[in-house]
C-alpha cells in the first residue's frame, strides 16, 4: 500500500509536466499560425501603398540609418567554414567548395582549377564515402559567444551587421521548418544561431528547451545582442539553391513552373523576417532567373507594405537577371590557409573607407567565423584599430553626403546597385 502512494507522488509531477508541454506546444502552434499562416499575406498584395511593380516600389524613399550609417560588417558563416579552403591563388571562394566538389563543370579556368583542388582535398583528408552533408556535425559552433560579437562589433565603429542566414548551400543557420535535418537547429551547432528560438517542436523535448532558452535568456543571441548595442542587423539570404531539387526542377522547366518559390522560398524568407525583423534584407543567388520567377516584386511590396519592418528595412538589387548589375566576388567564407599577407592592413583599409565615404557609398567589411564559432584575432585587430580611428576622425565619415554627384560616382567598373554598397572582405584583398 505503502508502496503505491510513493508511486502516486511520483507519478503527478509528471502528469503536470506533460500537461505544461501540452500547453506549450500548443501555444507554438499558435504562435507559427500567427508568424505565418495568417500573417498579413501576400494575398491583397494590390491593395498597399506601394505595389508589385518597380515604378511603384522605387517611389521608396531609402531609410536614413543606411545612408548615415556608412560601415556595416558581413559574416559569411555557415557548413563551408568546416572546410573552410579554397587554394591559394585560384581566385576561389570559401563558401562555394560544395559546388566546386559536387557541382556541375563550368566554363572557364577559374572554376576548373578551383574543382581540381576541392577534389583533390578530399581525396587526402577524407574517407572515399565521404559526403559534404557530412560536414554539417563539425559545424559546432561550441565556442560562439553572441554578445562577444556584438561588442566587438560595436567598438569597430560600424552601424550595421548582415550575416549569412542560408547560402546558396541551403543550410539556414535558424531553425527553418522549410529545410528538414539541414538547419543549425537540427543539425551542426543545435541552436538558432541568428535569434532566439521558440520552435515548437524543442518543446516536445522538455528539458532541452530549458536548457536552450535559459541559456539564451542568460547569453542572449546574435539579433538581440547587436540590437541591443544600438547596432542594425541584416540578413543574407540565398535565393537559389545549388542542389535543391524542387529548385532544379523549375531550372530544367525552364523557370516556368515556381514550386520552389511556393513550397520552399516563399514561405522560408518570410518566415525568416517575421522571426527576426531584419532591417536589412540582402538577397542573392538570383542570377538563374528572371525576377518574375522570384516574384520579387510581390516580396518587396510585401515586406515594405505589411511585414514588421516595413518603415526601416533596406533592400539590395540582386532579385533577378534582369535587375541585377554584373560583378564579380572573391572569397568570403573563413579559409584556414590564408596567410597574414592576404588580410587588409589598416592603411588600405582606411583608404578604401575614405575613397567609398567620398562617393557616397557605404563599406561592408566581410569576415569569416571560424566553424567553432570563433572571429580570429587578426580580423578582431582590424575591427579594433579601425574602431580606434573612428572615434577620433568618425565625425568625418558618420552621416556625410557628397557634395556634388561625381560622373564616376565610385571606382570606374563597381556597380552601384546596392545602394552604392561596396563589400570588401577583409581577408581576401578583393572586392565584391
Ligand atoms: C507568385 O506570383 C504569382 C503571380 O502574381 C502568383 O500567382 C503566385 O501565387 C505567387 N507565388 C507565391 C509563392 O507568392
Amino acid at each position: 500500500m505503502g508502496m503505491f502512494t510513493k508511486i502516486g507522488r511520483y507519478f503527478k509531477p509528471v502528469k503536470y509536466i506533460l500537461l505544461l508541454q501540452v500547453i506549450f506546444i500548443s501555444l507554438q502552434f499558435l504562435a507559427f499560425y500567427l508568424r505565418t499562416v495568417n500573417a498579413p499575406g501576400l494575398k491583397n498584395i494590390n491593395d498597399g501603398k506601394y505595389k508589385p511593380t518597380w515604378t511603384s516600389l522605387e517611389t521608396r524613399p531609402l531609410p536614413d540609418w543606411y545612408n548615415d550609417g556608412k560601415i556595416g560588417i558581413f559574416l559569411h558563416w555557415g557548413v563551408y567554414s568546416v572546410p573552410s579552403f579554397v587554394d591559394v591563388g585560384n581566385e576561389g571562394l570559401g563558401e562555394w567548395f560544395w559546388f566546386y566538389w559536387k557541382g556541375p563543370l563550368q566554363n572557364g579556368i577559374k572554376h576548373r582549377k578551383n574543382k581540381e583542388s576541392a577534389l583533390k582535398f578530399i581525396a587526402k583528408n577524407y574517407p572515399p564515402e565521404f559526403q559534404y552533408t557530412d560536414f554539417a556535425p563539425q559545424f559546432k559552433a561550441e565556442f560562439f559567444e553572441p554578445d562577444k560579437w556584438a561588442k566587438l562589433f560595436e567598438s569597430s565603429g560600424a552601424r550595421y551587421v548582415v550575416l549569412t542566414s542560408k547560402h546558396h548551400e541551403g543550410f539556414p543557420l535558424w531553425p527553418s521548418r522549410w529545410a528538414w535535418n539541414w538547419n543549425a537547429m537540427d543539425n551542426g551547432p543545435h541552436r538558432d544561431l541568428v535569434g532566439m528560438y521558440y520552435e515548437f517542436k524543442s518543446w516536445i523535448l522538455f528539458d532541452r528547451c530549458l536548457y536552450h532558452c535559459l541559456r539564451y535568456y542568460f547569453i542572449g543571441d546574435l539579433s538581440k545582442s547587436v540590437k541591443k548595442r544600438g547596432l542594425k542587423f541584416g540578413l543574407y539570404y540565398s535565393l537559389y539553391e545549388w542542389f535543391n531539387p524542387l529548385y532544379l526542377e523549375d531550372k530544367r522547366n525552364g523557370f516556368r513552373t515556381q514550386t520552389y518559390i511556393e513550397k520552399k522560398m516563399m514561405p522560408e524568407m518570410r518566415d525568416m523576417v517575421l522571426r527576426y525583423k531584419p532591417d536589412l534584407v540582402w538577397t542573392d543567388g538570383d542570377w538563374d532567373a528572371p525576377c518574375s520567377y522570384w516574384n520579387c516584386t510581390q516580396f518587396l511590396a510585401w515586406l515594405y507594405n505589411d511585414s514588421p519592418v516595413r518603415d526601416t528595412v533596406v533592400t539590395n538589387d540582386r532579385w533577378g537577371r534582369d535587375v541585377r548589375c554584373k560583378h564579380d566576388k572573391e572569397s568570403w567564407g573563413f579559409r584556414r590557409n590564408a596567410d597574414v599577407h592576404d588580410y587588409f592592413t589598416m592603411d588600405e583599409l582606411l583608404e578604401i573607407l575614405a575613397e567609398t565615404v567620398s562617393k557616397g557609398g557605404n563599406l561592408l567589411m566581410n569576415i569569416g567565423p571560424t566553424a567553432d564559432g570563433r572571429i580570429t584575432p587578426l580580423f578582431q585587430e582590424r575591427l579594433l584599430q579601425l574602431g580606434s580611428w573612428l572615434k577620433v576622425n568618425g565625425e568625418a565619415i558618420y552621416g556625410t553626403h557628397q557634395w556634388i554627384t561625381s560622373k564616376d560616382p565610385v571606382t570606374k567598373g563597381v556597380c552601384l546597385g546596392d545602394y552604392g554598397t561596396i563589400a570588401y572582405d577583409l581577408e581576401r584583398k578583393h572586392r565584391y
